[in-house]
């Protein structure tokens, strides 16, 4: 009986063949834990007639020592094939390349405003593009009736107090005039919002940037000497520019600016509507009313201001006609902008 025992266990170890450390060790437990089958022998062993004892006892410890001898080289090959498995990963290689991000057309073109303006002297002023009404509207000089005020074109937050999504960083004029003493020199470039329905054309948030320049004795003369600079150093030395008289409620006079139409040079092509000129600020001298609600002295000073949409700019530069396009964070559209920085 015994003896038959040993070799079927024999036999049934020469099929053992374990894919896993897990079957392994299912298998040791099955044959040698204290319910295992090979211990199970020992102590069948102790019921044999002393003969057997001395026959058998010598094969039945051979037997336990093939299993762990099984045990023990099947544990080491399992588990230098699992290390093979895992081996292509070479820590010493260098780590893959993080692709950079590319900054935002928009911010490439705030950047360079900023950069020419402040070249001119002016320095960075903000506001908040959650605005009361006094500094939107009431304060440059809007009348009660004025279409902007309507909420056709304005996001009301509030009626009463009446608070807006500003509608033009011209608002940040205004608190700087209230709190400062001139001179003064700044450019505002932020964020504002109209009620319009979003196409490839109107948004109903793009960007702006405002500068303003109060002293004693600014004239128009001086306000045109900085335009002037600016479109050069935007668009190029050939830049031509042009003033059209214009209306604005915190502005007298007014004007509007054109350039040369960078697309054609001048000539005329559906861009410029074949005129030759591309509009692209508002600009004037700043009314003595906005001076006097801004408890600046306006015997004293005087001064000009001038705005401009940054998406306009960005258009001019890079042909983006879709303004849609600058608010998806396509990054088709995106990584175009690596090169320009
Ligand atoms: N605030 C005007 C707008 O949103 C732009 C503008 C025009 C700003 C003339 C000015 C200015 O400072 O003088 O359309």
């Amino acid at each position: 009986m015994m003896r038959e025992k040993i070799e079927s266990l024999r036999d049934e170890l020469k099929d053992l063949h374990p894919e896993s450390l897990e079957a392994l060790e299912e298998i040791r437990i099955k044959y040698l834990s204290k319910k295992g089958k090979v211990t199970a022998l020992f102590n069948d062993f102790k019921n044999l007639s002393p003969e057997d004892k001395k026959k058998l006892g010598a094969k039945i410890n051979q037997l336990k020592d093939e299993f762990a001898k099984f045990i023990a080289d099947t544990k080491s090959r399992l588990e230098a094939s699992q290390t093979k498995k895992t081996s292509h990963l070479d820590l010493t290689r260098t780590a893959a390349d993080i692709p950079l991000g590319t900054r935002h057309p928009l911010n490439i073109v705030r950047d360079e405003i900023i950069d020419i303006f402040g070249r001119l002297g002016f320095s960075i002023a903000e506001g908040p593009e959650i605005e009361d009404d006094w500094h939107v509207f009431g304060a440059l000089n809007f009348p009660e009736d004025h279409p902007a005020r309507d909420m056709q074109d304005t996001f009301f937050i509030s009626h009463t107090p009446q608070i807006v999504l500003r509608t033009h960083t011209s608002s940040v004029q205004t608190r700087v005039m209230e709190s400062t003493k001139p001179p003064i020199r700044i450019i505002c470039p932020g964020r504002v919002y109209r009620n319009e329905a979003v196409s490839a054309r109107a948004h109903c948030f793009f960007h702006q940037v405002e500068a303003l320049y109060v002293d004693g004795g600014v004239s128009f003369a001086d306000l045109k000497q900085v335009l002037m600079q600016f479109a050069r150093e935007m668009f190029g030395e050939d830049t031509n520019i042009r003033l059209r008289p214009s209306y604005f409620p915190f502005t007298e006079p007014s004007a509007e600016m054109d350039i040369s139409c960078k697309i054609c040079g001048g000539t005329g092509c559906s861009f410029c509507k074949h005129t030759g000129w591309v509009e692209i600020l508002g600009c004037g001298m700043v009314d003595p009313a906005v001076f006097d609600s801004c408890g600046i002295d306006s015997h004293e000073y005087t001064g000009y201001a001038l705005g401009m949409g940054i998406e306009r700019i960005t258009n001019l530069k890079y042909r983006v006609s879709d303004l849609r396009l600058f608010s998806e964070n396509d990054l088709n559209f995106l990584k175009q902008f690596v090169a320009a920085q």
